[in-house]
């Protein structure tokens, strides 16, 4: 078979997920160990209500040891000793990291930087997207897996590879070129189209023919930026080209669901998961707390919202996360006691239906040895088993929460193309970043209790009362006339500077920016005004901001707030501007948090947006899921206080009546099955 022969059209139909409440499990690597520990680990399992163990992820050398022989014994072995104790299996098709054998036969399918140097076997995930020898080893050995356990009772899901693109997203091979020549040519019909879209016309870079064209490897200078951002575009494309013909295979042999594991985490970019998403039939998350951030429990509820949004709003599952400590950052902090937990379930408030966790036994060698697992090194007589146990035994008390939703007045459009483009190589001030932003935006809604959509910029905005769309420096015509309309038709916006400047081929729209949304701002900006970091600037609103000013000028738009001080003293840095029904705000600087918070309290109560929870320094967090029958009320409280919050219903984590008011104490969570009143 062609392994480039896949397309959508060869994916059969989704098969739901199916599981009887919160799904709790983990990542299962059974190989490091020998029998006893097998067994000693599924009544562990037991012990902790584990209920749903993937296993096989990194399968591919024991299960082919040598060239086309295959050894199942053991994994038939811990598939039907899982089974036997009712534990389900989330079956990897262990393709994630090819064999030594098979990279010693074949090194032209490992993966090139873009030194153009090439990256050797010895960690994992070493192979190109586009390799063919590569596809063709591990299709081969996918139709082995899902012929052997297609039917088998245990399995209930379909884990295809492991977190796609984790560190091979980007390859500048030759057979990477080869296979990106193929996608532009799709995409533009003529090198005509394509030197227009990539504006070659600038430095001499001017293709004729289509064998010029490479992938983009260090140059000199800065590389063309057309060319990075399709590059960005065809790398995601590709690898979900791949899950794709991973996921043909499965569902030739199997009708269980089928999916992978996605990374929407703080430092992970190269997947565009809004084109990804339709293919999973269910969302799959790996969340990993960055303390390189500010506040990682916002980030965590950040990428809980956008793993959300991907899911259209249906529930997901949290495929991966660390009891405590990971091992891959510069400090990796051990959690507090009750924070895995918190975290936990802050990622059930916001629409999961599955928590599970890397990796049930700790190695006791490898790279991730001093990873965090659910059976530490130290063994079960610790702090971390039994809130391992106990978070189990919570799960099973909120079997009812399964299947609800979660319900946002506001959104925050996120756009991974802009991301790409917009952290460009060239590009006005490398302190701004795009994720940054998206984060102070998301941090300020946060913070003041409101619930939030993480939405594609052709989401649906109709059902909100407020749209968000911080530094959105990319977008289509069609996407600014979707959030142009929203507005029209008596929706209100939000759009932070450094938005709306370039159409999809990274193309400047002239006339004064922000090109796409001038006229739904009612202002013109001349110029950008970068600031140089540490460089405070104080609006005559008292605020005080950093890093951008624009010389900006009001159409229509009335100006909210000028600034004092800086390049541009007395120019607008605030406006808001009546759009036919709507309401469209724009800040033309980064304001501080706590000035980005006060004006985003007045633009939401102006936006009547409801905040389900009160006003906090991120301290706690309220969010609702509703269903048929009724709703839930999750309060995390990740501060050192006590705190009483209105409620009315049933408390489900202690499990008692709650009357008028609910008291959660410092680092717990509540939830609450609300009377029907409240
Ligand atoms: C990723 C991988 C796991 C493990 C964890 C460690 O999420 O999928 O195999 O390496 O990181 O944090």
């Amino acid at each position: 078979m062609n392994s480039r022969a896949a397309t959508l059209n060869e994916t059969a139909t989704a098969a739901p997920f199916v599981h009887e409440g919160i799904a709790y499990g983990c990542d299962y690597n059974p190989e490091q160990w020998g029998p006893e520990t097998w067994t000693d680990d599924v009544r562990l399992m037991r012990e902790a209500g584990v209920d749903l163990v993937a296993i096989n992820i990194f399968g591919w050398s024991h299960l082919e040891p040598r060239a086309g022989e295959y050894d199942f014994a053991t994994l038939d072995t811990i598939i039907e000793l899982l089974h036997a104790n009712g534990i389900r299996v989330n079956l990897g098709t262990g393709t994630s990291s090819p064999p030594p054998w098979l990279t010693t036969l074949h090194p032209e399918m490992l993966p090139v930087t873009a030194e153009g140097t090439t990256r050797f076997p010895g960690g994992r995930q070493a192979w190109c997207p586009s390799s063919a020898v590569f596809r063709e080893h591990a299709l081969a050995l996918v139709e082995k897996v899902a012929e052997r356990y297609g039917h088998h009772p245990a399995v209930a899901l379909w884990h295809v590879s492991n977190e796609l693109g984790c560190h091979n997203a980007l390859c500048y091979c030759d057979d990477t070129a080869a296979a990106f020549r193929l996608w532009l040519e799709a995409r533009y019909g003529t090198i005509d189209a394509l030197n227009a879209a990539w504006g070659t016309s600038f430095w001499s870079q001017r293709y004729g023919e289509w064998a010029e064209i490479l992938t983009p490897r260090l140059t000199l200078s800065s590389r063309n930026p057309g060319q990075m951002l399709d590059f960005h575009r065809f790398s995601s494309a590709e690898l979900l080209d791949y899950y794709r013909l991973e996921a043909a295979v499965l569902r030739r042999h199997s009708n269980v669901a089928v999916t992978t594991n996605f990374m929407v985490t703080a430092h992970i970019r190269n997947l565009d998961y809004w084109s990804w998403a339709g293919d999973m039939d269910i969302i799959a998350n790996d969340h990993y707390l960055d303390h390189r951030l500010a506040d990682p429990a916002i980030e965590l509820a950040f990428a809980a919202d956008l793993t959300r949004g991907l899911a259209q709003g249906e529930p997901w599952l949290l495929m991966e996360q660390a009891t405590g400590a990971v091992n891959w950052q510069p400090h990796n902090l051990a959690k507090v006691p009750g924070e895995m937990t918190r975290n936990s379930l802050a990622h059930v408030a916001r629409g999961a239906d599955g928590i599970c966790f890397f990796q049930w036994r700790a190695s006791l060698q490898g790279s991730e040895k001093f990873h965090s697992a659910l059976v530490p090194h130290a063994g079960t007589d610790t702090v971390l088993w039994r809130e391992v146990v106990a978070l189990g035994a919570t799960l099973d008390r909120l079997v009812e929460v399964a299947g609800s939703r979660v319900v946002a007045d506001a959104a925050i459009i996120f756009s991974w193309e802009a991301w790409w483009a917009g952290d460009g190589e060239s590009r006005p001030s490398h302190a701004v970043r795009y994720l940054d932003q998206v984060h102070a935006a998301y941090t300020a809604l946060h913070q003041l209790g409101v619930t939030v959509d993480i939405v594609s910029p052709d989401a649906d905005f109709s059902a909100y009362r407020l749209v968000v769309a911080p530094c959105l420096y990319l977008i289509s015509d069609e996407q600014a006339r979707n959030l142009g309309s929203y507005v029209a038709a008596g929706g209100h916006a939000l759009i932070t500077f450094f938005s709306g400047i370039v159409d999809e081929d990274d193309r400047v729209r002239s006339g004064g920016y922000p090109g796409a949304f001038r006229e739904l701002l009612g202002i013109t900006v001349e110029e950008f005004s970068p600031l140089l970091p540490g460089h405070v600037l104080t609006l005559d609103s008292g605020a005080a901001a950093s890093l951008w000013s624009e010389r900006l000028r009001v159409d229509t738009a009335e100006v909210v707030a000028n600034y004092l001080d800086g390049p541009l003293p007395g120019i607008p840095a605030i406006t808001r501007n009546g759009h036919r029904s709507g309401t469209a705000w724009y800040v033309a600087t980064a304001l501080e948090p706590g000035a980005l918070r006060n004006l985003m309290r007045t633009i939401a109560e102006e936006a009547r947006v409801t905040a389900v929870g009160p006003e906090s320094a991120g301290t706690i967090e309220v969010v609702r899921r509703v269903n048929a029958t009724g709703s839930y009320l999750f309060i995390i409280n990740h501060g050192h206080d006590d705190v009483e919050l209105p409620a009315s219903g049933h408390e489900l984590v202690v499990g008692e009546p709650i009357g008028r008011v609910v008291r959660v104490p410092a680092g717990a969570v509540r939830v609450i099955r609300e009377d029907p009143a409240s």
